[in-house]
């Protein structure tokens, strides 16, 4: 996958970063500097095209997800972590996944698939990208949610039921909301920070 990695500081995790739609493998560099700047950082470009714009997977209309592609990029994406991890000699068992939006969505489906994927998330504006799976067991996973409560996107009652699938399946999660939209505030980035510094 089109990719940047940044080398950190011996025995620090490593950052997965997803991006929004229209996005690229450098976007959400400035929140890895302000999660974790020790971490090395591994920004991944998504595979797919909407108009021009990269996506993690295909959507059929906002809002509405291709399952099949979202399944079959889920695995794509997970094997290709494994690959960077021999390539550049990062700890695959301490990714952080952090992601937006779209990102976001990706990082939960990789939490609904495996088990050991992710040695945590931070998920900026997610929705429950998929339904009617079980979801592996992810006792002590920690995820952090950036939710807004007027997001026209990610509707509140669609965090709360990712919050509840997630909780479900052991991770500990914790839920942060802005009274804003969609859209990504600095206030949101620094409490996913402080909930960073108390976790890894
Ligand atoms: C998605 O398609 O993953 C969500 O609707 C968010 C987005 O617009 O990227």
């Amino acid at each position: 996958m089109k990719h940047v990695f940044k080398q950190g500081i011996v025995d620090a995790p490593t950052l997965l970063l997803l991006h929004g739609t229209g996005g690229t493998e450098r976007d959400l560099l400035p929140l890895a500097e302000a999660l974790a700047p020790q971490a090395s950082v591994l920004g991944l470009r998504g595979n797919v095209l909407e108009n021009g714009m990269p996506r993690f997977f295909r959507r059929l209309a906002e809002g509405v997800f291709d399952e099949e592609d979202l399944v079959l990029r889920t695995h794509e994406l997970h094997d290709y972590v494994g690959e960077a991890a021999a390539q550049y000699g990062f700890d695959r068992s301490r990714v952080i996944a952090v992601g937006y939006s779209n990102g976001a969505n990706m990082a939960a489906s990789l939490l609904f698939h495996y088990k050991d994927a992710l040695a945590g998330a931070v998920l900026h504006h997610p929705m429950v990208p998929l339904r009617g799976i079980a979801l592996p067991d992810l006792s002590g996973t920690p995820v952090w949610i950036g939710a807004g409560t007027n997001d026209p996107i990610c509707a509140p009652g669609e965090t709360e039921q990712l919050e509840r699938l997630l909780s479900g399946a052991g991770a500990s999660v914790e839920v942060h909301w802005e009274r804003q939209g969609h859209q990504l505030t600095g206030t949101e980035v620094r409490a996913a920070a402080d909930w960073f510094a108390r976790h890894f």
